[in-house]
Parts: structure tokens; C-alpha cells; sequence
């Protein structure tokens, strides 16, 4: 029986499959190094990288939830420079696509992270993490405003020719119009959901789980939330879409690619085995060859709806 071809494109990135390791849940790689082969991954994409190294948040900072987990980690990280000198090496052995999740206290740190490592060859596409609290609005999150999401992508675009990728919060009203700023401001992608905002309490001590108070839900209680939002945007933009939130199974996958994404991202389902990636890319060989699809690219937004 031929090959299932699950090549696939996000703009101009060229992708083995359509699987990508999700920011924050396989560190900088190296440490996920004994458990899988990147090079039979599509898609890497780092931890977030502010300017500056960042301890993050103090512990307790992850929660297990039913159905998924809580964290609220703080974007602990090490910084653009150590990042250049000690991780680009390390993708440097091989041969996946590499992104870098940009992250931001303000809008020029966006833009200087993004400067700093521009050059990099290594480094095939930035992944604009609008989820970040600036300090100088309270603590608001870009992505929760147009304006503010349409600025950031606009001032990016001017100092970088490497694809950008807008990765959107799901903790907004209205998804469609956030996506549009993205679009409109040059984004090349979009992709979409970080987490959303939750709590657990300690009955016995009467004190949150997470020490933050509020956490990013994530795993596989999301996903019904993140397919629907993947869908909206796909409706109402003209890029690529990756979608992301509690996949854990090759049929998760296709769930979304039907639904509109080009790509997807696995993030909490590595944290609860670091192989799950692999294995569900052999599932969605399998899974292809039972449904008789060839081509995971035919499959892209093929959903059929009020009929
Ligand atoms: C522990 C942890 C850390 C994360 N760190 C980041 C981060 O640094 N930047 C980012 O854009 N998203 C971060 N995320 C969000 C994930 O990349 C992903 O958007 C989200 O978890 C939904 O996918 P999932 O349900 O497959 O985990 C983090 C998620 C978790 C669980």
C-alpha cells in the first residue's frame, strides 16, 4: 500500500508532519534528547524567552486538574543571550523546523527579543506569545486586545523576515476579531490556544493550589473550547492555523486538521509521557490508512457543516 503523505505547510515552513512540541511543555529540547528523535518530529517550539534570564513564579506552580493540569509557571527562563550561545548549538544537530515562543513584559522587549535573534539561521520561526501580562497595563495580556496584538505583530514585522506566528489567548469574547488584527498587521500564522485562566482550592487550608492564585488550564479538559476557537478563526482568517489543546490522541489531531488547522501543537500530553508525540504520530499513520486518507493536506478544513 503507498505511503500516507503527512507533509504539510504553514505558509512558507515546510513541515515532516503536522506535529509540533508546544512551547513551555519540552523545555529547549535537549531535555526531551533521550525520549524522542527530532528529527521525526515536524515542529519544535521552545519555552518562552523574555530578554532578560527569569526565575518565575514561586511554587506551588503546576496542579494536576481533572481531565488536564493548572500552571501557572511564570515563564521561567534563561534569557535571549544564554539561549543563542547554549540551545541554537543543540537544534543545530537537527533537522526540524525550530521555533522560538517570544515573550514580552512591554512591546519593545517583543521586538528587541526578536532583534537579538533574527539572525539566527537555526531559528526558522518566531511564535509571538500575545499572552503575556505588560506591566505597564495592570497586567494585561496583548492578546486580549486588538489594538494592542496589532501593534506588536506590525513593529515585529519590521525588523524580522522570519515567519511570525501570533499564538492567541482563548480568554477573550470575541477570537475572530483578535485573529483579524493578527492577519491584518502581517502575522504569517496564527496559532491558537494558550491556556485558560482557572483556580483550584485547598478546602482543608482554604488556600489556592497555585500559589499565583489563578493558573493556565491545559490537557484534555480544553479541548472542545480550543477545537471551536481553531474553527472561528479558520472561518474569519486567510493564514495558516495551528491549533493546540488537549490533543492526546492521533484522532484529536485529525479533529482539528478537519476543523482548520495546518499544523498542530501537543503541549501538556508530553509532560504526562514524553513519548506521546511519536506514538501519536504511528497513530495517525494507522488512523489515515483505516480512513482511507492519503494526504493529511486534503484533510485541512475539509469540516462539512449544516448539511
Ligand atoms: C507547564 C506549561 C508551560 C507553558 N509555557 C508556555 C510558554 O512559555 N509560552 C506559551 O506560549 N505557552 C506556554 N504554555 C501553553 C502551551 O504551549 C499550550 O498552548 C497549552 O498548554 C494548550 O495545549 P495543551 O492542552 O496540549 O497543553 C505552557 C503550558 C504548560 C502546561
Amino acid at each position: 500500500m503507498s505511503e500516507i503523505d503527512l507533509t504539510t505547510k504553514i505558509g512558507n515552513l515546510a513541515l515532516k508532519n503536522p506535529i509540533i512540541l508546544a512551547s513551555g511543555t519540552a523545555g529547549y529540547g535537549y531535555e526531551l534528547e533521550k525520549y524522542i528523535n527530532f528529527n521525526e518530529i515536524g515542529g519544535f517550539v521552545s519555552k518562552g524567552i523574555y530578554f532578560d534570564p527569569r526565575k518565575g513564579n514561586d511554587s506551588p506552580r503546576i496542579y494536576e486538574t481533572p481531565c488536564g493540569m493548572l500552571n501557572a509557571i511564570g515563564l521561567q527562563g534563561i534569557g535571549v543571550k544564554r539561549f543563542r550561545d547554549e540551545i541554537i548549538p543543540f537544534w543545530e544537530k537537527y533537522d526540524t523546523v525550530f521555533g522560538v515562543n517570544v515573550a514580552g513584559e512591554t512591546e519593545d522587549e517583543y521586538v528587541k527579543v526578536v532583534e537579538y535573534l533574527e539572525r539566527e539561521k537555526r531559528v526558522d520561526f518566531f511564535e509571538i506569545n500575545l499572552s503575556c501580562p505588560n506591566v505597564h497595563e495592570g497586567g494585561k495580556s496583548p492578546s486580549w486586545d486588538s489594538q494592542k496584538t496589532f501593534s506588536i505583530i506590525k513593529e515585529i514585522k519590521k525588523i524580522s523576515k522570519k515567519h511570525i506566528m501570533a499564538k492567541l489567548s482563548p480568554n477573550v469574547t470575541y477570537i475572530e476579531e483578535i485573529a483579524k488584527a493578527a492577519e491584518e498587521a502581517g502575522a504569517d500564522s496564527i496559532s491558537l490556544v494558550n491556556t485558560f485562566v482557572g483556580m483550584a482550592v485547598d478546602i482543608k487550608t482554604k488556600k489556592p493550589q497555585i500559589k499565583n492564585v489563578f493558573g493556565g488550564v491545559s490537557g484534555p479538559a480544553i479541548k472542545p473550547m480550543a477545537l471551536a476557537l481553531v474553527f472561528k478563526v479558520f472561518k474569519s482568517v486567510k493564514i495558516p492555523i495551528v491549533g493546540m489543546g488537549g490533543i492526546s490522541s492521533a484522532g484529536d489531531i485529525l479533529e482539528f486538521i478537519i476543523s482548520g488547522a495546518s499544523a498542530i501543537e501537543i503541549g501538556t500530553a508530553t509532560i504526562v509521557d514524553p513519548r506521546a508525540s511519536l506514538k501519536m504520530l504511528k497513530q495517525l499513520k494507522d488512523l489515515m490508512r483505516a480512513l482511507n486518507h492519503k494526504n493529511i493536506k486534503d484533510l485541512i478544513g475539509s469540516i462539512i457543516t449544516g448539511g
